[in-house]
């Protein structure tokens, strides 16, 4: 196989992984969460969402998480912005890049955004103006590229097409998202080699939810047409507020453990991503989805049960 030296992860737990937890998750725990990311090598973080506080309340502290966190240059923080009223937010709190996100299924759109494939990048074209205009970075991100919750089957021609719009508004990556983790390896090729004819394959994304247990396999298999930018969630969290059952990223320690395995770099500490895993899954009180990280949580608590007290 022939496998790139160097992957880099967007760790999108602080965004995608908390959007759909129902209590609200304190401020300082957001905060904390991301710094425990900055320290552990991460550099692209996604860390909140400038939407309607009324569709994902969740998200609604996103201004003051960007203003408490503690930056590491070099690392990019990201932020969603649906519309230009994000898009302000976004520049006030001092996001290195905005991240338009469509569907590629019309029914998707509707649920997610309140609006067509079309009219969405209407939205979008001030937004990727202004920021162009203020020298931002500009992600895109296509949910349903491999299945829709409401649809079911997406075909790869409107992938495509929605790959195209977005490039033509001029963003600097794009998103290849399985929102609802029904992709299985031969299909994300297909999909990931005809988004390439538009698109540069060095600025392709994987963005895959496990839903289905696929997404390593999904990365393996894009990882060999080319693909070297994924996202991931620590501890495997999250979930999509706007498609019921779809469970968290593919955990990032997880992701790690097989990119590192391979022996591709990333620049990340796997050790302290699984700390910050524990951390957060303690914080929320949820169960920490990463068999890498439930895996060596259990071997080193073992060796410190097995480590004689100092005599
Ligand atoms: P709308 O209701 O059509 O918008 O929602 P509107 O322009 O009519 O505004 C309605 C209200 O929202 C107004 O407030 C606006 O001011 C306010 P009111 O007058 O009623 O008090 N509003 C905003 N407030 C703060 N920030 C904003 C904003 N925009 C409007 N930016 C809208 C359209 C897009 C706003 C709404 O549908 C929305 O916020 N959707 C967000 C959905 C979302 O965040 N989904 C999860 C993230 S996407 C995802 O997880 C997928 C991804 O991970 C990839 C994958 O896995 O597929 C990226
Ligand atoms: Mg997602």
């Amino acid at each position: 196989m022939n496998l790139p030296n160097y992957v880099k992860i967007v760790e999108v737990g602080p965004r995608d992984g908390l959007q759909n937890e129902k209590a609200m998750v304190p401020t300082d725990v957001k905060v904390a969460l991301i710094n425990q990311l900055t320290e552990a090598g991460f550099v692209n973080i996604e860390a909140a969402s400038f939407v309607s506080p009324k569709w994902v309340p969740q998200m609604a502290d996103g201004a003051d998480v960007m203003a408490r966190i503690q930056r590491r240059p070099g690392t990019l923080y990201s932020v969603l912005t649906p519309n230009m009223k994000g898009f302000e937010g976004a520049v006030a709190a001092g996001a290195d890049e905005v991240v338009i996100f469509g569907a590629a299924s019309e029914a998707f759109s509707q649920k997610n955004i309140n609006c067509s494939i079309a009219e969405s990048i209407a939205r979008f074209e001030p937004v990727a103006a202004a920021a162009k205009d203020k020298g931002i970075r500009l992600r895109g991100s296509i949910s349903c590229s491999l299945g829709c919750p409401y649809q079911g089957e997406v075909p790869v021609s409107a992938v495509v097409d929605v790959v195209r719009r977005m490039r033509e508004l001029g963003c600097d990556e794009i998103d290849i998202a399985d929102t609802i983790g029904v992709g299985t390896p031969g299909k994300v090729q297909d999909v990931m080699r005809a988004a390439s004819a538009e698109f540069a394959l060095d600025r392709l994304s994987g963005h895959f939810h496990d839903t289905y247990g696929q997404a390593l396999s999904n990365i393996l298999a894009s990882l060999e047409v080319g693909i070297s930018i994924f996202h991931a969630s620590v501890a495997g969290l999250g979930g999509c507020p706007y498609a019921k059952g779809a469970t968290g990223n593919v955990a990032t320690e997880d992701v790690l453990y097989m990119l590192h395995g391979l022996g591709i770099h990333t620049g990340i500490d796997l050790e302290a991503v699984v700390r910050t895993g524990d951390y957060i899954s303690q914080a929320i009180g949820r169960t920490n989805s990463s068999r890498v990280g439930r895996a060596l949580l259990t071997k080193w608590a073992a060796a410190s049960e097995a480590t004689p007290a100092c005599a």
